[in-house]
């Protein structure tokens, strides 16, 4: 009985000790993947393109807050965590983070006093960003983003997971090993591999969770990993595996849905969308064909399948493709680009976000040999002077349409009118102030003419 006494002492002592390890022993972080010269000064723009890539913005601005300013509710299925202030404030943000401390947040999830960061933020899949890009994010925060005072919610989680000490022990568990991205040898999947694997963390949604809830696998390597996962409720489908609908998807359809979140298949839905909105939207052609290629290659495509897709247009990057032109006017998004928002608010109440008008009232400009045209200037003028169908026996009422010269600028023509040649199936060229400009000049001139 002593025996077993003095044991069980022994064993809650030992605990003790564990726990105390656990809570006070210094935490080791990542040392940088590759040591750059100290004054190294990332390339003009890699900044906000890597946030891009890594899609901070999302989590770290709340509902119609300022962007990075955090205190965005994140629901996980522990509580509600609110994202950080992550603007360069010194009091609110992460204004005092040295690179060392920006790269321990990014790479092991601790915040500058130490603290663990609860996993709602990326870092298992952070721990991949090159230094490079650790080095331009943080040249980004700390230069580019103007500091905004503002102090999050506090994350009050219930008991014991308010605890942060104990994120610790899962870290130990769940974490993969920094840096570590699949490889092929192939450039394009390589760099697919390393956007899809770290910054672009498609894994915190589309991998399914193990019993600790970490990811299923952290690359291309561990066969669960992208293999289906859950986010607020929906499910991010299998971008691998027999199950993947994507697998069926040509290589353009693939970009297509990547960079504008529509494509023949299918419409962006749910978080993808704020993904799409967010993040994708903003890769560079190469780098959709990198994903795509990657993507692919997990679907068992061969190399010579994935050769590169064609480049987006213009009308494809703002989903102004076919069907796409709709949905989008449809959306009436906020952030819509000014062509588009210029269409719906002067052009739509007649010619309809399908560009079908109505039949003998207002004219089709969906396929229009008008406004297709090699020369838009037939375009340009209908819109500044407007136009007029005539009276016939058969067709008595005269129907208008009203000129726009009064109300838009010729920027603003401009834009309108290449958003028109691009929309639905047309795929005219675009129209440049200049050109805007030439014909009011020249409309000026005549009626001047015509005066004297
Ligand atoms: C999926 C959501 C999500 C994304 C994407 C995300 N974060 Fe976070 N981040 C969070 C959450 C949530 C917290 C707070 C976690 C906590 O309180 O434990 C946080 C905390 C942080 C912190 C700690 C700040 C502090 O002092 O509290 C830093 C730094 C940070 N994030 C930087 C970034 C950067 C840089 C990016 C982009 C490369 C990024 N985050 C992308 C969710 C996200
Ligand atoms: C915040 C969670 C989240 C992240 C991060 C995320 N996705 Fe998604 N994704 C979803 C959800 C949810 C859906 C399903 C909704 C839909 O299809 O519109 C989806 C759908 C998709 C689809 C359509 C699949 C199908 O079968 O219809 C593709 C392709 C896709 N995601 C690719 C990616 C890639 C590539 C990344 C990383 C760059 C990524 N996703 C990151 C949540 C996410
Ligand atoms: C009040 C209704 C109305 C509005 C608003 C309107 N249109 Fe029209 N539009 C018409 C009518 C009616 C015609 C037929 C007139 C004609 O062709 O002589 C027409 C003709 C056109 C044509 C010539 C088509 C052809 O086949 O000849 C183009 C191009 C056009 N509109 C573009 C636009 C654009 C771009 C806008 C927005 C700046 C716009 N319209 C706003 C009613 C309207």
């Amino acid at each position: 009985m002593v025996t077993f006494l003095r044991i069980l002492t022994g064993l809650v002592l030992l605990g003790l000790i564990v726990l105390a390890a656990i809570i006070f022993l210094p935490v080791r972080t990542t040392p940088a993947l590759a040591s750059l010269p100290q004054d190294y000064a990332p390339p003009e723009g890699a900044g906000e393109y890597t946030m891009r890539l890594a899609d901070c913005e999302a989590c770290h601005t709340a509902e119609g807050g300022t962007p990075f300013a955090g205190g965005r509710p994140i629901r996980s299925p522990l509580g509600t965590i609110y994202s950080s202030n992550i603007t360069p404030d010194e009091e609110t943000g992460i204004g005092g983070y040295s690179l060392d401390e920006f790269r321990a947040a990014l790479y092991d999830g601790l915040r500058q006093d130490g603290a663990h960061l609860y996993p709602a933020m990326p870092y298992a899949n952070y721990r991949k960003l090159s230094e490079e890009d650790v080095r331009a994010l943080y040249a980004y925060f700390m230069e580019e983003v103007e500091p905004v005072r503002n102090s999050v919610p506090e994350t009050d989680l219930p008991f014991p997971f308010d605890q942060r000490w104990g994120i610790r022990t899962w870290k130990w568990i769940a974490l993969g090993e920094p840096g570590e991205v699949s490889g092929s040898g192939d450039p394009l999947y390589d760099r697919g591999a390393y956007l899809v694997e770290g910054p672009g963390h498609c894994g915190a949604c589309h991998s399914p969770r193990n019993a600790v809830m970490a990811e299923a696998g952290y690359t291309a390597e561990d066969d669960d990993f992208l293999t289906g996962g859950e986010i607020d409720g929906w499910t991010a489908p299998p971008l691998r595996g027999a199950q993947s609908a994507i697998r069926h998807w040509s290589p353009a359809d693939l970009k297509l849905f990547l960079a504008s979140g529509r494509n023949s298949h299918s419409g962006v839905n749910g978080e993808m969308r704020l993904v799409v909105r967010d993040s994708l939207q903003f890769y560079s052609n190469e780098d959709l064909d990198a994903v795509v290629a990657y993507l692919r290659a997990l679907g068992g495509a061969q190399a010579e399948d994935y050769a590169a897709a064609p480049e987006l247009r213009t009308a494809d990057r703002l989903g102004m493709e076919g069907g796409g032109t709709e949905a989008a006017l449809i959306s009436a998004e906020p952030g819509m680009a000014l062509g588009p928002r210029l269409y719906l608010d002067n052009c739509n109440a007649c010619h309809f976000v399908d560009g079908r008008g109505a039949d003998q009232v207002f004219p089709e400009l969906d396929g229009n040999p008008l406004v297709t045209a090699a020369s838009p200037n037939g375009l340009i003028d209908t819109i500044l002077h407007g136009a007029e169908l005539p009276s016939t026996a058969l067709r008595p009422y005269s129907l208008r349409m009203p000129g726009f010269a009064a109300r838009l600028p010729d920027a603003e023509v401009a834009e309108l009118a290449t958003f028109v040649r691009g929309a639905w199936s047309n795929e005219a060229g675009a129209v440049t102030a200049a050109d805007v400009t030439a014909r009011r000049e020249l409309a000026e001139e005549r009626a001047a003419a015509a005066r004297e």
